[in-house]
Parts: C-alpha cells; structure tokens; sequence
C-alpha cells in the first residue's frame, strides 16, 4: 500500500465517520432512524427522495437531534444555476452539499458565497466501466474520477465523492502534486460489510477497506437501515472501523 500523503482522517471522531443515508419519503421514518442510531453517529445524508418530499422540515429535524447535515442533491445545471441554488442553502448548518463533478458545474460551486463545504460527485459508485462506454465517455472509471477530483480540489471545494476503490490513489495521486492544495475531503458510499446484498451498487467496498484506503467518511444506507437490527448493523461497522484505525495507527 502506498504512503498516504496525508491523513485526516486520524482526527476524525468514530461518530463523525459513518454518514448514515435517510432514504425514505417521511419524517417519521427519518426522525425514528435518527433517534435509534444518533448515540452511536450523528451524522446524516439526506437524498433527493427524503428532500423533495420533506423539504426543509427535514433538516430541522435534524438541527434540532444536534444531528451533522449531508444534503445530497447533486446538483447539475449551467453554473449560475448551481450558484444560486448554492446560495440558497446558505445559513442553514449544513456540514456538506453535492454537486455533479463536471467542470463548470465545479467553478459555479467555487464562485458560490455559502457556509457549507460541498463536495464533487466524481463517479456515481453505481456506475460500471461498462455503463460509462454505453454514455459515450471512453475513458476509464479511475481516469474520470481522477480529472473530476483534480478540478474539484484546484477548485478550492472541499472534496470529492468517489467509491472508496479510487480512494487510496487519489490519496496519492493528489496528494503528491504540489500545485493541489491539501488535505482534502473523500467521502465514500458503496460501503458492504464482507457478505452484504450489494444491490444496485457497483464499485462496493468493506468499511474497513474504505478506512484503509485514506475515506475520511463513509456513506452507509441499506445495510444499516434496511438491518434487521440498525443499531446492532451500525455497531459492527463501527467495531470494523475501529479495527482498522488501530492498526493503521499502531
Ligand atoms: O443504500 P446504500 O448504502 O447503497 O446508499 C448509498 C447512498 O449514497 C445513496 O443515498 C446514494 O444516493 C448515495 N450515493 C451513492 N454514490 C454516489 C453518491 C451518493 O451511492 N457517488
């Protein structure tokens, strides 16, 4: 394994690491997941679907468990769009906001005055080498994440979202080009625990696979909240993820 050029993630607190995605269409079912799992994490996605049928009562929901804020809504329009869009979610305490990883999409969120970190979605983890060449984009999974990451972070975003299979070369790669600036954010989804239903993911990783290879956060859905037991599924991510840490620390 490669030298990490840096490791933020060493400060990061164990219930700070897992963004648990809320993906679901009522407040109940968010604020009871929330309620279940905030003791162990108290950090949380919210997707397109709990938004757009929510809208904002779901992030004061959220503010008022003292629960850290992922809004997930990948933006992806022409930059004064992305800017405004951006400027709009300004004072509302979130940790982080996504925007599609294309390049004028990047320079908008630069541009946007806001309060928040956001973050460039690079390669969706759902996407396949093969669901690349059928949109047309010849190049290879890592080459795109690597361009898109590289004008993220020239950028000034905060970080990126890849699968944590690019994380451990963007790490390195990024990291040793002295005209980026560092560190920067990797935020992970595509997490299974070893054995888990991988569903419509296809670039997955363990959680502790994700840690190893530099993921500062790690983006969990189904396997916690579709568990027969969340809390008991989020706890052995967890013990995974401290594992990990330790050995990598010692
Ligand atoms: O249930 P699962 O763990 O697969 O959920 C992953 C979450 O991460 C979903 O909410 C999905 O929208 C989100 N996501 C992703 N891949 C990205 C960015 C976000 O799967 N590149």
């Amino acid at each position: 394994m490669a030298v990490l050029y840096s490791m933020p993630e060493t400060s990061i607190a164990l219930r700070d690491r897992v963004i648990v995605a809320l993906d679901c269409d009522s407040l109940d079912k968010a604020e009871h997941l929330v309620r279940l799992l905030r003791d162990k994490t108290r950090f949380f996605k919210v997707g397109l679907q709990l938004f757009l049928a929510q809208g904002h009562r779901v992030l004061d929901m959220l503010r008022h468990h003292d629960c850290r804020i992922m809004l997930d809504l990948k933006l992806h329009d022409i930059p004064q769009t992305v800017r405004l869009a951006l400027e709009a979610l300004a004072g509302r305490q979130l940790d982080f906001v996504t925007v599609h990883g294309e390049f004028p999409v990047i320079a908008a969120a630069a541009e946007a005055e806001i309060d928040f970190g956001v973050l460039a979605v690079t390669v969706l983890t759902s996407l396949s080498q093969d669901d690349l060449a059928r949109s047309g984009i010849t190049l290879s999974v890592d080459e795109l994440v690597e361009v898109r990451a590289r004008a993220a972070i020239a950028a000034g975003l905060t970080g990126v979202v890849a699968s944590a299979r690019e994380a451990a070369f963007l790490r390195t790669q990024l990291g040793n080009d002295p005209q980026l600036p560092s560190p920067f954010t990797i935020v992970t989804p595509g997490i299974r625990p070893a054995g888990g239903n991988v569903g419509d993911q296809k670039r997955v990783c363990t959680p502790a696979d994700a840690i190893r290879r530099g993921a500062d956060h790690l983006v969990i859905g189904r396997p916690i909240t579709h568990a027969p037991d969340p809390v008991c599924a989020l706890v052995d991510i967890l013990e995974e993820i401290k594992t990990e840490h330790n050995e990598k620390a010692s």
